[in-house]
């Protein structure tokens, strides 16, 4: 398992339902990787069809995936474990991610599962958390948060081994991001005043690009992004890693 404590900055690409054996050809061809600091962890994200293409380009940058299954192996058609994914190079893995949790009807405890067994794989688990906008306006957001965080968590996870991503729901492929006041207070609260993630690492998601990443990633309490539409243009990528 990958020391994350040793980096300073997480930079996460999440492709979500998008490539092509086209697409990646392009892609790498464009992506900058040589001006990275060495204490900078990028990972791709990209379908898990893409795996073993993407592993052969990827340089000093890291594989993840984007989810993996609730089940350790049997009759689960369509599924792909934890384990799997480690025989394929992935290091990192999101998981609870809101399209997952909105789409497929994923809840705290399908993500506690998930994390638990990408630890047993020994894969570091991204997990995400986040509000909607109408809970952010009834000023919900720290009891949803906290709610989610301790309810997704395995009991093996501790700050070495667990990535936490707080994505507001409202700022995911919107344009529209808390002020640069409000991600860093709220990721102090998360850091400090919720004892079970005291320490650990946590991301900012949501409309991140190549324009606002700098000032977001170097928020005292922002320990990196996670970057969705941004991600799959190669020259925005690399000016996201650079930042
Ligand atoms: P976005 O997506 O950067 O396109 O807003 C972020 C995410 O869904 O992880």
């Amino acid at each position: 398992m990958l020391k994350i404590k040793e980096f300073n900055k997480i930079i996460v690409a999440n492709w979500k339902l998008n490539g092509s054996n086209d697409f990646l050809e392009a892609y790498f061809d464009k992506l900058v990787l040589k001006d990275i600091d060495s204490d900078i962890c990028g990972i791709i994200c990209p379908p898990i069809t893409y795996f073993q293409k993407c592993h052969s380009k990827l340089h000093s940058l890291y594989l993840g995936a984007q989810d993996c299954s609730k089940f350790k192996d049997g009759a689960y058609t369509g599924e792909i474990s934890a384990s799997m994914l480690k025989e394929n190079n992935c290091e990192f893995c999101i998981v609870g991610h809101s399209e997952r949790r909105h789409e497929f009807n994923e809840n705290n405890e399908d993500i506690k599962i998930k994390a638990g067994l990408l630890l047993d794989a020994k894969i570091i688990p991204i997990i995400c958390i986040g509000e909607t906008l109408e809970q952010k306006k009834i000023n919900k957001t720290q009891e949803i948060l906290k709610e989610q965080v301790i309810n997704s968590l395995p009991q093996k996870s501790s700050k070495e081994n667990v990535i936490i991503a707080y994505e507001p729901i409202w700022a995911i492929g919107t344009g529209m991001t808390p002020s640069l006041q409000e991600i860093n207070n709220i990721h102090e609260y998360l850091k400090k005043d919720i004892e079970e993630v005291e320490g650990y690492k946590f991301l900012y998601g949501g409309s991140v690009n190549s324009e606002n990443a700098s000032e977001i990633m170097n928020l005292e309490n922002v320990d990196g992004v996670l970057v969705g539409g941004a991600s799959l243009k190669a020259d925005q990528f690399s000016e996201i890693l650079k930042a």
